[in-house]
């Protein structure tokens, strides 16, 4: 099959997000199943050197933004089997930010018609068009609108639906080319909103685990879209993230100072020298937890600046927490680390190096979140052998298999309620296994054999993409 990726990031080239990392690895795992993948995406100012210096200029054309007529060159670059174009315009893209920008309708909708145009001037019509988030949102609008040329089918998946692309209603009049009867399409309580506009018109709407699937119908998750996502109850499914295992491999990765697979010894090593690194007290015994992540609310943080206090004077643990995010997280965790300077750091950067070694480090990652469409890095931390411990929602609660004592099944810990005392004791029963080898080899078996990569949800993908060739076909994706 042909298909085409649309979305706004993609790693290696720019991240600010899981996002980026689906986009960089699912298209790889279908590409392996023998389709034709081509993934569009804006080039950003953020491109690392090396990989600018190997882009390949193809052409340029014009691109209308209603009365505006703009530049757009297209670029090409070519990994794994995979064709990656650029649409490079350097006053929309060549940002501090790929978002959050006053002018963000107007970028998107320039990114939305230059990929179209680019699809004609390439002479590529594919049989899929499958967008990711919001800013390509209007790509199915524009498909079902019939404004553009391409038989294509339209695949639609949300990765967090807390971001919609809200803006005022003269946005429709001043950037769209639409007639007025596909306002309504768009436009939800006196706003124009992009996402509206995908769920609605999307030949199939994906999120990325059956959970969050479920949950966003229910108006505490919907993000007030609940009803227009309860209506396509039959065409939206839930199909759970995969990650890289080249990319994330704790035998491979040079970022690991004492490389490892399956091989609790060697992971202590790594442990004791980020312990010496960091002035943490040096002990194997002395379980290390770590929390990487962006420092905004719906990732559970307050659940931890509630906790950490307690944690840290009542138990003999270490914690680690890196990222950046909302101010108030970062100066709590900062004065906690500067009060247990033995057994509490706080990173207040994102390095992908040392996230790397804090998880190779680590005997426990933490992630409390308070809603989580998918999350990778309970992934990540399996695959780097650091035992999860989250909060039983979205594709957290489709990924880790609560630890049963009496049936030794589960590959880590989980509580139910979004409650601060329910995370502690979930934290004090995982250290009490920690301590009792027969548990804790236990537990190390099933997290080594968690499944992590593509394989599972490529298929899933792919049984999607053949039920739009083939309506007839009744088989459930
Ligand atoms: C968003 C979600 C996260 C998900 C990622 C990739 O960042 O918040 O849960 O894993 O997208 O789909």
């Amino acid at each position: 099959m042909n298909i085409v990726m649309v979305a706004s990031e993609c790693a290696p080239f720019f991240k600010t997000g899981g996002l980026a990392d689906v986009v960089a690895s699912l298209p790889k795992a279908l590409t392996k199943k023998d389709h034709h993948l081509k993934v569009f995406i804006p080039k950003h100012r953020c491109l690392p050197s090396e990989i600018a210096s190997k882009l390949e200029f193809i052409t340029s054309f014009t691109v209308h933004v209603k009365w505006r007529e703009q530049y757009c060159g297209l670029f090409k670059y070519e990994a794994e089997g995979v064709t990656y174009y650029f649409i490079d315009n350097q006053y929309y893209f060549d940002r501090l930010q790929m978002y959050g920008e006053m002018d963000d309708a107007e970028r998107y909708t320039y990114f939305t018609h230059a990929f179209f145009k680019a699809l004609d001037v390439l002479e590529v019509d594919p049989d899929f068009i499958h967008c990711h988030d919001w800013p390509t949102a209007l790509i199915p609008l524009y498909t079902k609108a019939g404004v553009v040329n391409t038989k294509a089918k339209t695949v639609f998946t949300i990765h967090n639906l807390k971001y919609q692309g809200i803006f005022p209603l003269s946005v429709f009049d001043e950037l769209l080319h639409l007639d007025r009867i596909h306002l309504g399409g768009l436009e939800y309580e006196g706003a124009i909103n992009f996402m509206k506009a995908a769920l609605i018109h999307a030949d199939w709407v994906t999120t990325v685990s059956p959970s969050y699937a479920q949950e966003i119908m229910d108006p505490y998750f919907g993000e007030g879209l609940e009803a227009f996502l309860h209506a396509r109850n039959t065409s939206l499914t839930g199909i759970v993230n995969g990650i890289d295992e080249d990319v994330y491999n704790p035998a491979t990765d040079l970022y690991v100072s004492v490389p490892y697979k399956k091989h609790f010894a060697r992971k202590k090593e790594n442990k004791r020298i980020m312990q010496q690194e960091f002035d943490l007290t040096v002990s194997k015994e002395i379980p290390m937890f770590v929390l990487i992540s962006r420092l905004v609310e719906e990732k559970g943080l307050p659940l931890l600046v509630h906790i950490l206090d307690e944690l840290l004077t009542t138990e003999s643990v270490q914690v680690v927490i890196m990222g950046t995010g909302e101010t108030r997280f970062e100066e709590h965790f900062q004065e906690i680390a500067n009060r247990y300077p033995n057994s509490c750091r706080f990173m207040n950067v994102f390095q992908e190096g040392l996230a790397r070694r804090l998880y190779a480090s680590s005997d426990f990652f933490l992630m409390p979140s308070r809603f989580e469409p998918c999350g990778l890095s309970q992934l990540i931390a399996l695959r780097y052998e650091s035992v999860p411990i989250v909060r039983e929602t979205g594709g957290l609660k489709d990924t880790i298999v609560p630890y049963n004592e009496y049936t030794g099944e589960g590959n880590g810990f989980s509580f139910t309620n979004y409650n601060a005392d329910d995370f502690l004791n979930t934290i004090r029963y995982a250290i009490h296994l920690y301590h009792q080898p027969r548990h804790w080899n236990q537990i190390l078996k099933n997290v080594y054999k968690s499944k992590l990569n593509w394989e599972h949800s490529a298929a899933q993908y792919e049984n999607i993409y053949m039920k739009l060739l083939n309506p007839t076909n009744k088989e459930d994706p």
